[in-house]
């Protein structure tokens, strides 16, 4: 089979691109311009990028083959993640990997800002030495503003608690819980966080939201001699209004890591020598590239097999335990998923599932995704996946409601119920896993059944009574089609029953044709393929 070709367009560390290179054809075109990024897009099933490549409309429009971006990192503020989702493509990234790297760039930066680390050691080496200029301030007993604890807006807490500073912080987004945990005073507002810090840290995405959200109002509440650091995105620090800041003295040191405009050349913060300035060195260690490029490359090389990878950016976020246990269930809504266009052939107005037992506490969203995929597969081809399953079944008109119980009615512990709604007509099953944890059918438009959907099931109609299922089974055997399992279901004595067959291999339209004939077989019987 060819090999599937993926482009890394910036420096990643040697050990993902060996892994990249076990799997895939790996071209590694650190810095690429953007027309000739442009021009060979269309040749790549994956692009691997960190914080410079542009990720827009106009190169996924170009990149005709594309399946997956990785982002060797964490923040995707260079990826158009909705045009993305659009075209079907997976962004994946790898938040994890290089989070302790920048909260101990953040730390860094805040003591080399306070101690004037930087600027000494440059007066020092140029032939000087004098020690006046430079007498900085202790964290010790200072109080330090924290704007964002997530990953690492929480282990800077943490590293700060030990430093003995009193930690505030600010994130309308997260329960107090959080803010106990890391030791964080939680502030209500940004207004109140800056009036009361010595220092302040932001570490949030950049977004509408926040951009520029630390600006001269912002700064004019602040303590004079208030420091700052930005290890998070540029921008999120007014770049205009630390300069003025820093130009009256209300601010006393910066440390920066990131820019509003990278790379950074000349920018006006520069002539500081009470601002610390790092080219983007916030993941730049030996243990996060190394963590960050095997990351991407796993997950690329997954994304390309198909399936779902931990760290997809446009799909619900699921933590290892939690996906690891979903896994299972996934797949048998995948499959439920396609049982319907494989027997009816009308277009879905409504579909109506229904979470019941265990699973109902879990991110059940994912399992509607499996399920839409699997619905839409059969009709769509290549063209859906876990991605884009959900945009393409609203595009084509099909309502999608959803339901939790905590405990099941019926006698399996966890099941999902589907109900599928057709202009006119109904179809509904049921759902759960076997002990071994395969995907179990356990109901069909209302007959109960326990059937595996693997490889090729038979559903045949037929009367009632005795030697109907006899001669079907025996006739069977006659065209060479081995039985694995069957199971036969009905309502009422003696009137229809169903029968839904394992059967070891594909049954040709012949035989079925053959079969519809048999005595007591009521129409022609289906052929399910999983
Ligand atoms: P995260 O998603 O774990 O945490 C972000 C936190 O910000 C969340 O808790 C969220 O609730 C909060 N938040 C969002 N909007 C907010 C607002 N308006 N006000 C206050 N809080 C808000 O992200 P993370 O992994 O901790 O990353 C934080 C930042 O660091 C990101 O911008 C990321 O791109 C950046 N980063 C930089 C480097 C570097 O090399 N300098 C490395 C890694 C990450
Ligand atoms: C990130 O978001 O992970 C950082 O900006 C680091 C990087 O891309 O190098």
């Amino acid at each position: 089979m060819e090999r599937k070709k993926v482009i890394v367009t910036e420096n990643i560390a040697e050990e993902g691109l060996i892994l990249l290179k076990s799997e895939l054809d790996v071209d590694f075109r650190d810095g690429i311009s953007r027309e000739d990024l442009l021009e060979i897009i269309d040749q790549y099933d994956a692009l691997i990028v960190r914080s410079v490549t542009k990720v827009n409309e106009e190169l996924i429009k170009r990149g005709t083959k594309l399946k997956v971006v990785g982002r060797a990192g964490n923040g995707v503020d260079n990826i158009d993640v909705d045009v993305c989702t659009r075209y079907g493509i997976i962004v994946a990234n790898t938040p994890d990997s290089n989070t302790i790297s920048a909260a101990e760039q953040t730390i860094s930066l805040m003591l080399s800002s306070a101690r004037n680390t930087a600027w000494a050691s440059d007066v020092l080496k140029s032939g000087t030495w004098d020690r006046s200029p430079f007498r900085g301030s202790e964290l010790y007993g200072k109080t330090v503003g924290i704007v964002g604890l997530g990953r690492i807006g929480s282990m800077v807490a943490t590293r700060l608690n030990a430093f003995n500073m009193k930690v505030i912080a600010y994130d309308p987004y997260i329960s107090d819980e959080r803010f106990e945990r890391y030791g964080a005073e939680r502030k209500a507002s940004l207004e109140e966080l800056i009036q009361e810090a010595d220092i302040i840290t932001v570490h949030t995405p950049r977004n509408e939201e926040t951009m520029h959200m630390v600006n001269e109002n912002i700064l004019s509440l602040a303590k004079d001699g208030v420091r700052v650091v930005n290890c998070a995105r540029g921008g999120i620090v007014k770049e205009a209004a630390l300069l003025q800041g820093l130009e009256s003295g209300k601010v006393a040191s910066a440390g920066l890591d990131v820019y509003e405009k990278e790379p950074a050349i000349n920018n006006p913060l520069f002539q500081f020598s009470n601002v610390v300035c790092t080219p983007h060195l916030g993941a730049d260690t030996f243990e996060a590239q190394k963590r960050v490029g095997e990351n991407i490359a796993e997950q690329v090389i997954k994304a390309l097999e198909g399936g779902i990878v931990p760290n997809v950016v446009n799909l619900p976020t699921l933590l290892g335990e939690e996906l690891n246990y979903l896994r299972p269930y996934i797949t048998l809504a995948e499959k439920m998923g396609n049982i319907y266009y494989q027997l009816a052939k009308t277009a879905i107005s409504r579909v109506e599932i229904t979470y019941s037992g265990p699973i109902s506490i879990n991110e059940t969203e994912i399992l509607t995704i499996g399920f839409l995929k699997g619905l839409l597969e059969p009709v769509l081809w290549e063209k859906v996946n876990y991605v884009n399953a959900r945009l393409m079944a609203e595009d084509r008109g099909i309502k999608i409601y959803e339901s939790k119980e905590e405990k099941s009615t019926k006698r399996y512990k966890n099941l999902i119920s589907i109900k599928i709604f057709n202009h006119g007509n109904e179809m509904e099953m049921a759902g759960t896993l076997s002990r071994a944890r395969d995907p179990l059918l356990v109901e069909i438009n209302g007959y109960e059944t326990e059937t595996t959907l693997e490889g090729y099931v038979l559903i045949v109609e037929n009367e009632d009574r005795p030697r109907i299922i006899g001669p079907f089974a025996t006739a069977l055997g006659d065209e060479g089609v081995n039985i694995a399992g069957m199971k036969v279901a009905r309502f009422n004595k003696g009137e229809k029953a169903i029968m839904l067959v394992n059967v070891d291999n594909k049954v040709e339209e012949e035989v079925l044709d053959r079969l519809m004939k048999l005595d007591g077989i009521l129409g022609r019987p289906r052929l399910l393929h999983f």
